[in-house]
């Protein structure tokens, strides 16, 4: 039995005292031991959350990393900073980044592996736009970042890795995939990681649906055989986070 993992993504919101006050408002109401609830939050946003989030059960991740340990890379944070503040995840290969910051399969990559080597857990994000949606190449687009994105893992790091299916069309959007086409797809990733490892390690990834998930549709999605849990941008910087944490069946 995979353990639910249900992560927010702030991407480019909230200030540190607003990151407090956020993280004041959900922790009395997020009670779920059996659940993996993280927040993704912006690098100057992690010292803070760090301190606020302590006596809870949630869990502290990043929204990018560098590839390298440290060098001339302005603007940049990298994976040795994340593990000395207590960041136990990040996300990786978010299609905003691989949109506007040009992020690429290899890059993902190597993000990949360099987060393992600090006992980070990734979170990688795959997804196809509508027009490949369109095309019929979905499957396609989401094997292609799949593979690329996780080779050279070992068994215990592919088993680790979780991997979250967001159609950019869902994202942002208030139109979320349907439970049939998001499980279709984390059932496609779940086979790509078994030919890749094995039948045995992919039983353990755990892939996370993302796209406009709310505190009405986050359960039924939840269900879905091959969707442990979700990737939440929006409904994840109010209330609403709570109630789709403790959604999760
Ligand atoms: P929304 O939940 O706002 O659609 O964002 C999804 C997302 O991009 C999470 O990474």
């Amino acid at each position: 039995m995979r353990k639910k993992v249900v992560a927010g993504n702030w991407k480019m919101n909230k200030t540190p005292k607003e990151a407090v006050a956020l993280v004041e408002l959900l922790k009395d109401k997020i009670n779920r031991d059996d659940v993996d609830v993280v927040l993704c939050v912006p690098a100057i946003d992690i010292t803070v959350v760090a301190d606020a989030i302590k006596g809870t059960n949630i869990k502290l991740g990043a929204e990018n990393l560098h590839y390298e340990d440290s060098g001339a890379y302005t603007g940049e944070i990298s994976a040795p900073m994340l593990d000395e503040v207590g960041a136990g995840y990040v996300i990786i290969g978010h299609s905003e980044r691989r949109d506007y910051f040009k992020e690429r399969d290899d890059a993902v990559n190597k993000k990949i592996l360099k987060a393992f080597e600090y006992n980070i857990t990734p979170i990688l994000c795959v997804g196809e736009s509508l027009a490949e949606r369109e095309d019929g190449i979905t499957i396609e687009k989401i094997r292609m970042q799949v593979k690329k994105g996780i080779k050279n893992c070992t068994d215990e790091q592919a088993a680790k890795i979780v991997i979250a299916y967001e159609p950019i069309w869902a994202i942002g959007t208030g139109k979320h995939a349907t439970n049939e086409q998001a499980q279709e797809v984390c059932s496609e990733i779940r086979k790509c990681v078994a030919e890749m490892y094995s039948d045995a390690v992919a039983q353990k990834t755990r892939i996370l649906y993302g796209g406009s998930v709310n505190a009405a549709n986050s359960a039924e999605l939840f269900a879905m055989p091959d969707i442990d849990g979700g990737l939440v941008g929006g409904a994840s910087l109010k209330e609403d986070f709570a109630v789709i944490v403790n959604s999760a069946v």
